[in-house]
């Protein structure tokens, strides 16, 4: 019936509905406030070509392969098309789109006849402008605010690969050149201001200085300690926000100065409400920089990928290993990591054979995914998992290169809505969103075998229990089985998709048993409980977790009624507040380490989430120390000093700054992010390979760190 002919109470009711359904549409959480989200990674080239007059644009012609059989040219995808796909996109639940490096690249053939290009982006030109490959022949943001308006319309964050770490190939093509807007800047070939290291490739991965500060596979690497550099990262960073995206997924942040990212991160998290992470390889729990990463994510306000619970996943569920192997990882990295809950875990990417390429089991593929978006973590699926894509060429006759880089980025075919991975990963979507368990709880394991992994997920009264079975043809009777589930009977969450059936819970006070049942082959089975709104406020996360007085933070959890929030015993300014989430202003306070509560109307107060807070805005400064004493293997340079920024005087291995390097022994150096403006003192010490911790002699050393730009100090040990 049309609307003018519709009774007056009608009427009224369907423009309620319209303005109930324009509420809904409005711009999602905050995206400081992640971890209720399920990322999708797309290399835009390969998704879908949504505007076909961009495939071959003038200043860079020849690089596109309409055949789609040269791996390394450009195939047509673009911005346009990944709008195009919104609803497809939207329909999986999917609240956050990771896109390959946007920015200008590379305009020249590297490849010869064959065709050689920058398709996957990680060859920069100019980051202030857009690909006329994704977007348009003027290099213009058109597109990409386009995409950008259709995303938010759709509640779909929008995370940007950004890589501060190099240009493009110091070698070949435009020999590092990089343009600030159209102007160009410098090239690596003829380079008075140093822009870039000069340093050969890096042969030594586990080697400190030269994971920073040599150079990536012949990718002109930037010297961020160069001012003019720090600007124009910083700044082009600022731009991408300016077009309204809430994230970045940092390139090779092993690779870049790993002191100058805590200010590109701080620069970020002062400029708008964002979410970061960083991809930093270290495949396993025993890799020698391991620590260097856990220290870097505890410190910096960085979020990282999980290469390490990535790779368990991948040894587990298409290698067959044993379940032992992720559950040793998971507790591994729970002591380590202080926010396991921000880690970005996958189960593939882009520079990693496809699950496929590896088993082609559609049902390990399922048992996977059902796992990443259960784990702890904020799970990222890779393009084209839900359409099980997959190319296994082999790559110079190397077995173990079947499918990998770059036949891991085939273009996607079909956009089936039907596919069992496509549903599966709409409704743990929708499980991340409606129980606090998912995003923010505890994980835990309950019952494990080679082949069975039964785990909880608790946060508040929410409980999640998922069991696994991967065998593919044995079934396996479960017994002994607890849970914090209160006693009842619990439906598979998951309808039965992948096999799944009821439980029976009885009362145990708590540790309530599980009647026997068994797990049938191939099956994961999910059993969930959310309490009614708490009692008492809940506080979940706090993003950013490092900031200086002024930057808003956005806190998500429970909450109800007005709050008051206090960084230790000050209040800060709540900016708003929601049932879910309440973003404040750090309050002034000194620098340290801070426990944020809620407190509500009725004097109910929260539990704790530890936050730090900066003394100033920072700026990345290179301390150097010469003539250090003496040092054996083991035994490294450190910085401390009286600022949360240089670890408060602390002495350890995790709370002082470094270790420093020495690529000119007996002197050290270290870049390291301080506060803007503000007089430190400081000192180094050896701290020996058994932990005795050796102080210089003599006063305190004393810097003033400038307003802006970088800065430099050199002083001498002193005996
Ligand atoms: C890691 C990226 O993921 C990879 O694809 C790229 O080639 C390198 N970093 C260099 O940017
Ligand atoms: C901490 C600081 O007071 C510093 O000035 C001093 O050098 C060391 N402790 C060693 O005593």
């Amino acid at each position: 019936m049309p609307f003018l002919f519709l009774p007056r109470f009608a009427k009224k009711l369907v423009i309620f509905l319209t303005l109930v359904a324009l509420t809904v549409v409005q711009p999602a959480s905050r995206a400081a406030d992640f971890k209720r989200d399920v990322i999708y990674q797309i290399v835009t080239d390969r998704f879908f070509d949504g505007d076909s007059t961009n495939n071959n644009p003038p200043q860079s012609s020849g690089l596109y392969d309409a055949t789609k059989t040269n791996f390394q040219a450009y195939w047509g995808g673009d911005l346009a098309g990944i709008q195009q796909k919104m609803s497809y996109l939207a329909g999986m639940g999917i609240t956050a789109i990771w896109i390959s490096p946007p920015v200008d690249n590379e305009n020249v053939n590297i490849g010869g006849a064959s065709i050689g290009a920058p398709y996957h982006g990680y060859q920069g030109r100019d980051f202030k402008r857009i690909e006329e490959h994704f977007g348009d022949a003027s290099n213009s943001f058109t597109a990409f605010d386009n995409l950008v308006t259709a995303a938010h319309a759709n509640g779909i964050k929008v995370i940007v690969d950004f890589a501060p770490n190099h240009s493009n190939n110091n070698n070949n093509g435009e020999f590092g050149a990089f343009y600030d807007n159209g102007t160009l800047v410098g090239n690596y070939t003829n380079d008075a201001k140093l822009y870039f290291h000069h340093n050969p490739n890096i042969s030594d991965y586990n080697d400190r200085y030269q994971v920073q500060y040599f150079t990536l596979s012949n990718l002109a690497d930037f010297n961020q300690e160069n001012a003019d550099v720090d600007a124009y990262l910083k700044s082009a960073a600022q731009v991408f926000q300016q077009h309204h995206v809430d994230g970045f997924r940092v390139d090779a942040i092993k690779h870049a100065t790993w002191g100058w990212l805590y200010s590109f991160i701080n620069s970020i998290y002062s400029t708008a409400d964002t979410f970061t992470f960083g991809e930093w390889i270290a495949d396993t729990t025993s890799d020698p920089l391991y620590h260097d990463l856990y220290k870097f994510a505890n410190h910096s306000g960085f979020s990282a990928l999980d290469f390490s619970l990535y790779h368990a996943i991948d040894d587990v569920f298409a290698w067959g290993n044993s379940f032992s192997e992720i559950d040793g990882v998971l507790a591994q990295e729970a002591s380590n990591f202080q926010q396991v809950n921000d880690l970005v875990t996958f189960i593939d990417n882009h520079d990693r054979q496809r699950f496929l390429s590896i088993n082609n089991s559609q049902n390990r593929l399922h048992e996977a995914l059902a796992f990443v978006l259960t784990c702890r973590g904020v799970p990222a699926i890779y393009y084209g998992t839900e359409q099980y894509l997959h190319n296994d060429t082999i790559q110079n006759n190397d077995p173990n290169n079947k499918g990998n880089d770059p036949y891991n980025r085939p273009m996607m075919v079909s956009f089936d809505t039907t596919t069992t991975a496509y549903k599966l990963i709409g409704k743990l979507a929708a499980l991340r969103k409606s129980n606090a368990a998912i995003p923010y709880g505890t994980m835990g394991q309950r019952w494990i075998n080679n082949d069975v992994y039964i785990y909880e997920r608790s946060f508040a009264g929410s409980v999640v229990l998922v069991a696994i079975n991967k065998n593919e043809s044995q079934a396996t009777p479960i017994g002994g089985l607890f849970t914090s589930l209160p006693a009842g009977t619990y439906n598979d969450y998951l309808g039965g998709l992948l096999g799944g059936s009821p439980i029976t819970v009885t009362d145990g006070g708590g540790n309530n048993p599980v009647s026997n049942f068994t797990l049938p082959a191939h099956t994961v089975a999910i059993w969930t409980f959310s309490p009614d709104t708490p009692t008492t406020p809940v506080l979940a996360s706090a993003g950013p977790d490092v900031a200086q007085p002024g930057v808003q933070v956005t806190l998500a959890g429970s909450f109800a009624g007005n709050n008051t929030v206090k960084f230790g015993t000050t209040p800060a300014t709540v900016v708003s507040s929601s049932a879910n989430q309440i973003v404040v202003t750090v309050p002034t306070v000194g620098n340290g380490n801070y426990d944020v509560r809620v407190t509500d109307s009725r004097g109910h107060i929260s539990n704790r989430e530890p936050f730090t807070v900066l003394a100033a805005k920072l700026i990345p400064v290179t301390f150097t120390v010469n003539n250090a004493i003496p040092t054996t293997f083991g035994d490294y340079i450190f910085l401390t000093g009286d600022t949360v920024e240089l670890g408060n005087w602390n002495t350890t291995w995790d709370g002082a700054v470094g270790p420093m390097l020495t690529p000119n022994y007996p002197n050290w150096f270290l870049n390291v992010s301080v506060p803007a403006g503000k007089t430190i003192q400081f000192k180094f010490i050896k701290i020996a390979g058994n932990g005795a911790v050796t102080w210089e002699n003599g006063p305190n050393h004393s810097y003033t760190v400038p307003t802006s730009g970088t800065g430099f100090v050199n002083v001498n040990w002193q005996n």
